[in-house]
């Protein structure tokens, strides 16, 4: 038996939790900032990297409590390195440190994306292998072939925004708030999603690569055209916002889908992982499913509380690293630019 604590701040999310073999979640707190960045549309570095260190005792506290470990039953402590904000990593990174000198615990640096791909193994198991992953949230949107447990080879990613994030300045744009997607997710539920005809062009080089600024920009010069206004604070999001949103997510939905078939189509997985923020979209879960039935693969998409960021998956990643040998000293530092495969 082997228990890891896993930690994660490179975001907003100060999150701490404790895997038992990489599948048992003993643990897994999560304390989100998205109320404290919403008056500003997305997260300012300043404030969150202050509220981890506000948050990260109690947070820590709190999943070692639940779990019913102390720190001295630990086998190894994993935590984020990179990439994300590096104020915010920091935190999460001096933390994991201080608990592996004062304990003698080994030290365990996990990529965030990693951490997103191995929240489908905490939670299914088996995945047969290669799969084909594709994870997609507020800073990513990358496609990795996993040819085995522990390794990734990026296969693909966006050139410019992440979908998360296209969803959340679209939303800024609308005064729907911080985070977007969840709440485009539901206003598009009903709504009229060919009301707006928005295209999401391929890029001509036939690479595996995505770009989403565009779309951002065509849903802006729509609103701009059309003389939209903004929902005002708590207030409800008229028929015109909700058809234009649905057109959106439908337009980012059909992209993303549409890069995971052609991904699967050239390099033939024998199973699909959709992963990350954005895989809490019922849509993009939805229309996955059905694209893993026309290919005859398998679809692995990890439970709404695994999809956005936690600390379960980093412990879990953390467990494939350091089985596969991976070790950090002293002095580990925050990457926030940290590249993976
Ligand atoms: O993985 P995550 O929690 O943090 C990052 O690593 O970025 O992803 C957060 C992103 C945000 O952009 C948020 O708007 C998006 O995931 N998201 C969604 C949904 N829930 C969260 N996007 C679309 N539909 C959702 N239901
Ligand atoms: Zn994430």
């Amino acid at each position: 038996m082997a228990l890891v604590l896993g930690i994660e701040t490179s975001c907003d999310e100060t999150a701490a939790a404790v895997v038992e073999d990489g599948r048992r979640v003993l643990s897994n707190v999560v304390a989100s900032q998205a109320a404290l960045h919403s008056p500003y549309g997305g997260v300012v570095p300043e404030l969150a990297s202050r509220h981890h260190l506000e948050a990260m005792g109690p947070v820590l506290e709190a999943a070692m409590r639940d779990a019913g470990v102390g720190f001295a039953g630990l086998d190894a402590v994993a935590v984020t390195q990179g990439p994300g904000l590096v104020g915010s990593l920091l935190v999460g990174v001096q933390a994991a440190k201080a608990i592996a000198l004062v304990h003698g615990k080994p030290l365990v640096p996990v990529h965030h994306v990693a951490g997103h791909v191995e929240a489908a193994f905490l939670a299914h198991g088996e995945i047969p292998l290669p799969a084909l992953a594709l994870v997609v949230s507020g800073g990513h949107t990358s496609l990795y072939s996993v040819p085995e447990r522990g390794a990734y080879a990026l296969l693909g990613r966006t050139r410019d925004d992440a979908a998360g994030e296209a969803f959340d300045k679209v939303a800024k744009l609308l005064g729907l708030g911080y985070p977007g997607g969840p709440v485009i997710d539901r206003l598009a539920h009903g709504a009229n999603d060919e009301a707006v005809s928005f295209t999401i062009a391929r890029l001509k080089d036939r690479s595996a690569d995505f770009s989403f600024s565009g779309i951002k920009t065509a849903v802006l010069l729509h609103v701009k055209r059309e003389g939209i206004a903004p929902v005002a604070p708590g207030g409800e999001a008229p028929e015109v916002v909700r058809d234009l949103v649905a057109s959106f997510q439908r337009a980012v939905v059909a992209a993303l889908v549409r890069g995971l078939v052609r991904a699967a189509e050239t390099h033939r997985p024998r199973s699909l992982v959709l992963t990350g923020g954005v895989a809490a979209n019922a849509r993009l879960r939805e229309e996955t499913e059905r694209a893993g039935r026309g290919l005859g693969l398998p679809v692995f998409i990890p439970p709404l509380a695994l999809t956005t960021d936690n600390a379960a998956m980093i412990a879990a990643a953390g467990h494939v690293a350091w089985r596969r040998g991976a070790r950090a000293d002293l002095s580990l530092n925050a990457d926030p630019h940290l590249r993976l495969g």
